[in-house]
């Protein structure tokens, strides 16, 4: 006999449109234990989809930090002020018009209908793709548009006749605990008389992934500015780059890893030139590399002391206030605590 630990998720005790719509949104970027505290930080701070629309962006980047992939919070935030403003309030109940607003593609748009709305409509996400490319014995490459588009009539056909909430959580559910990436459980699997890639010894071919990512290597220097009030200066990413919106110390980008004194000539051609330094620290030794999909950032943060007063500074302990990513996060938790 196998005992499943059953852990209470909140998500599948509603069907309140704004509730799965965060749930969804969440779990695409984390497994479901990982984001049961996120869940329950967004719900507590913004109970309904008006408190979330009134929020500020800074607020609701702040609650989502650590996740990564800080698009979706602001899409989130964005349709919220959408549904309330120019929806008024009323959360689109069809797939059809699910899928026009921002932040939600085909998958959200399924969970939601079907979810929500008992709408007949097939979830596909990454559990899903595995369990029936396994099952069936599909090598098309789930990356493109023609193996997104066979897996979904499938997935379509397979669909019940009723109960389709509990269905597409149930097969996510077993794609999550039971037919995994890796060390897959078949062994214990009530389809493993059938499952094609079980009988075949070809579980670990499947799914087949084709695209390939080209990983882009940046070298980020962060100045971590500190004046006689032992003040320093955070900055708000603009530009139409990653972390958009979110904090951090002003940055110097190079083409590759610096020496203190490529880095004294980088600040001479910067904003900063005008300060005087007394002492530079590097503070990592070695490069901090932080992995996101398509590129590789190789961080160093330096501390400069001035006895000059800088302007528009903060205190350390205010620093806390603001959305930054987990990069930042880590160096301010090691430097304030060492
Ligand atoms: N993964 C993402 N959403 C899920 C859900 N509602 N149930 C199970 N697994 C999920």
């Amino acid at each position: 006999m196998v005992f499943i630990k059953q852990t209470f998720f909140p998500w599948r005790e509603t069907k309140n449109p704004y509730y799965i719509w965060l749930s969804e949104i969440i779990l695409q970027q984390t497994k479901t234990t990982q984001g049961l505290p996120y869940y329950s930080i967004f719900i507590n701070n913004f109970p309904t989809i008006e408190q979330l629309a009134k929020a500020s962006e800074q607020d609701v980047l702040k609650l989502w930090q650590g996740l990564g992939y800080y698009r979706r919070a602001r899409n989130l935030h964005f349709t919220a002020k959408y549904i309330v403003n120019e929806l008024q309030g009323e959360f689109p109940n069809t797939y059809k018009n699910l899928i026009q607003l921002k932040g939600i593609g085909d998958y959200t748009a399924s969970a939601i209908a079907s979810i929500c709305f008992d709408e007949k409509e097939a979830v596909l996400d990454g559990n899903v793709y595995r369990i029936l490319a396994r099952y069936f014995g599909i090598y098309t490459d789930i990356t493109s548009a023609n193996g997104k588009k066979e897996f979904k009539s499938i997935a379509i056909e397979l669909l019940p006749n009723k109960n389709f909430s509990n269905y597409n959580q149930a097969l996510m559910d077993f794609g999550a605990t039971q037919c995994t990436p890796k060390n897959t459980n078949c062994y214990t699997c009530i389809l493993n008389k059938t499952c094609f890639a079980f009988k075949n010894n070809e579980v670990t071919k499947l799914p087949v992934k084709k695209k390939k990512i080209t990983i882009k290597k940046r070298f980020f220097n962060y100045l971590v500015l500190i004046d006689k009030h032992h003040k320093t200066i955070l900055t708000i990413r603009s530009n139409k780059d990653i972390w958009q919106n979110l904090y951090e110390f002003p940055l110097l980008e190079s083409n590759k890893n610096i020496s203190n004194n490529n880095l004294l000539s980088e600040i001479n051609s910067s904003n900063y030139k005008n300060i005087a330094f007394q002492e530079i620290t590097k503070y990592n030794e070695n490069l901090i590399i932080h992995k996101l999909s398509h590129q590789h950032i190789y961080t160093t943060f330096w501390v400069l002391k001035t006895k000059n007063t800088l302007k528009n500074s903060i205190s350390f302990s205010e620093i806390k206030k603001f959305p930054v990513v987990t990069l930042t996060h880590n160096f301010i938790e090691s430097f304030t605590n060492s």
